[in-house]
This record gives structure tokens, C-alpha cells and sequence, in this order.
């Protein structure tokens, strides 16, 4: 084979190779045209590109090239074609039935809605109902009607949000206490679960805004074994019946007196089991029944409050708040029941 022979053939190819690219009326045209042309194992530029070898060697490098820029040029063309077969084609030809079906999308519910939802099943059990209350409050249900003195530090401007002519977002669930004793006559028993807003940073513990749950039993001769059992009883059928639990004492304006629960938790982090504060609680303030217009020398009761974001965290393992704000399918998407 000499290199004008090798040259003769890339020309017909280059010449041929257009007319009948320009020809092919469909897809399948188009794939066995490229097939005839550059297809890898007998297509005419393989067969042409086999001889080089056959060439004395000085001449190879240019029959290379010339065999190279004709590829080029082809597969170009190729390409054009193909496209322009494309968006000629009927769109019924674009369904294709071969293609594997998407998978479902199920929704699921967040897992602080979850924890929230579990826990009002349990006190439900007990003979509690759901109460709710405004998220826009005014100070004299956050505050006042909850025992605080006029200058307690919560009150300050760094740690509540205040609204615009008065009024506040709620920095917890306890001012529905007050507005259930008001409405309702006791014996009382509710759980009043909401979001709330405290002047905080976005952190791993922190967000400004996150739910609480609130609880509150009044009856007559209630006293702290009923608080203690009942958040005991709770704790069991949450956590696991073996689970350990204690009571710390602790301060809260309108509560006395008041103590932190905390529950033995694993929180998945290799350290085992320790103790996590779950909740606040305590038997409620002679003071606070009394600026409800309850009386305070015939019934008494008991309160607690919890933060579901953070009994999320302890239940499912999770370090950082934050993943629960995030909108992340791919983190909630696992709490799918
Ligand atoms: N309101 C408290 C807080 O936000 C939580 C709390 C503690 C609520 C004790 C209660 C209670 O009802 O008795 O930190």
C-alpha cells in the first residue's frame, strides 16, 4: 500500500462519508450509517486506519494525520445529525417505555412532629387533652401572671423578641397555664404543645425559635408524688421501662418548689449511657393559681415543660440542633414510618 492509495481512500471516505450522513431519514439510519463509517471493529475508517501500518514508514505520521482530521469531520457531522433527528422526531417517540419507572415520593414527618405526637399519646392515656395558645403574647401572661418579679433577667430586651406596640413572642409554652386556668374550672389536666422565641444564636444547642411542650395537672390534694410518678411513668414509656430517672432540684418563678428531670440516655455517641436533662417541672405557685382566679387554698397542681427538639436529639442521637431546621430529605427522610 502506498501513501497516494491511502490517500485516495480517506478522500472517497471524506466524500462519500457527508451524502450519506445527509441521507439518514431516522435514528436507525443514523446508527448503521455510523456504524458503516467509523464503527470501532468494521466500519471504513477502521479498515482504512489498519493499513497505516503497510505504509513505509516516513509516511505514516502525515497519512495519520489526514486519516485523523477525516474522523474528526465525520464524527461532527455525526453528531449534528443526531441532533437534528432528534428534534425533528414526534414527541410520542420521546416517551420511552423501556425506561425504568421514579421511584414513589413518601412524604414523612419530622421527627421533632414525631416526638411531639408520641408524647401527647402517652399523656393522652392519662386523661390529658391538647390545649394551644397565641405564639404573639402579651407580657402579662410570659411574665407577670407566671410569678416573675418586674426586673427578672428573661424580661430583658437581650433575651426576648418584643413586638411593635406592645406584646412579645412567647419565650415559653407556660402562659397557656394561665389562660387554660382562666377558662377552664379545675380539676384540670392539659398539654399544650407550641413553638416559642428567645433572642439566641443558631448553634448546635440553640435556635431562636423551637417547640415546647407544657403540662399541667390541677386538682385538689395533688401534691409532688403525683408530679413524680406521672413524669416517671412517662419517662418508661418513652425511654424503655429501665431506664433511670431523678429529680434535681431547680428554680422557676412559678413553680415551688421546682426541679429538673433528667433520664438515662444513650445517645448513640460511643460514650454509653448518661444522665440528659428531659424537662422542667415542679408543683404550681400558690401565686400563679391565685392571678389565675383559681383558689389556692382548695386546689393545687403540678407543671412541667419540655423542649421535643432536644428529646429528639436524645432519642435519635443527634449532636446538632441545627439538622432539624435544615430541610435536608436526606437526614428526615430516615424518620419515615
Ligand atoms: N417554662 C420553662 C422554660 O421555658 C419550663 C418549665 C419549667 C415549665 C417548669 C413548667 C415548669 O411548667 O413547671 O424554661
Amino acid at each position: 500500500m502506498s501513501l497516494d492509495e491511502f490517500k485516495a481512500a480517506c478522500h472517497s471516505l471524506s466524500t462519500d462519508g457527508p451524502a450519506l450522513i445527509a441521507a439518514a431519514a431516522d435514528q436507525d439510519a443514523w446508527a448503521s450509517v455510523r456504524n458503516m463509517l467509523v464503527g470501532r471493529t468494521s466500519g471504513r475508517l477502521s479498515s482504512i486506519m489498519a493499513t497505516l501500518a503497510k505504509l513505509p514508514p516516513d509516511t505514516r505520521r502525515e497519512a495519520g494525520q489526514l486519516a485523523n482530521t477525516v474522523k474528526v469531520e465525520l464524527e461532527r457531522l455525526l453528531d449534528e445529525k443526531q441532533i437534528a433527528l432528534a428534534a425533528a422526531a414526534p414527541s410520542a417517540v420521546a416517551f420511552d417505555r423501556s425506561m425504568p419507572a421514579r421511584a414513589t415520593w413518601r412524604g414523612s414527618l419530622h421527627p421533632v412532629t414525631i416526638v411531639i405526637d408520641e408524647i401527647a399519646a402517652i399523656f393522652r392515656e392519662l386523661g390529658f387533652t391538647i390545649a394551644l395558645g397565641p405564639e404573639a403574647e402579651s407580657e402579662w401572661y410570659n411574665f407577670t401572671a407566671l410569678n416573675f418579679p418586674a426586673d427578672h433577667p428573661a424580661m430583658e430586651l437581650h433575651d426576648t423578641l418584643y413586638l411593635e406596640g406592645g406584646g412579645l413572642l412567647r419565650t415559653h409554652t407556660s402562659p397557656v397555664q394561665v389562660r387554660t386556668l382562666q377558662k377552664y374550672a379545675p380539676p384540670v389536666r392539659i398539654l399544650a404543645p407550641g413553638n416559642v422565641y428567645r433572642r439566641d444564636f443558631f448553634d448546635a444547642t440553640h435556635s431562636p425559635m423551637f417547640a415546647q411542650i407544657e403540662g399541667l395537672a390541677v386538682d385538689e390534694g395533688i401534691n409532688f408524688a403525683d408530679l413524680k410518678a406521672t413524669l416517671t411513668h412517662f419517662a418508661h414509656r418513652f425511654y424503655g421501662a429501665t431506664r433511670r430517672t431523678r429529680f434535681r432540684p431547680s428554680f422557676f418563678p412559678f413553680t415551688e418548689p421546682s426541679a429538673e428531670m433528667d433520664v438515662e440516655v444513650d445517645l448513640g455517641d460511643g460514650r454509653g449511657l448518661r444522665w440528659v436533662e428531659i424537662m422542667g417541672c415542679g408543683l404550681v405557685h400558690p401565686a400563679v393559681l391565685t392571678g389565675a382566679g383559681v383558689d389556692s387554698e382548695r386546689y393545687t397542681g403540678w407543671a412541667f415543660g419540655m423542649g421535643p427538639a432536644r428529646i429528639a436529639q436524645s432519642r435519635y442521637g443527634i449532636p446538632d440542633c441545627r439538622v432539624l431546621f435544615d430541610s435536608d430529605v436526606r437526614f428526615l427522610g430516615q424518620f419515615a414510618v
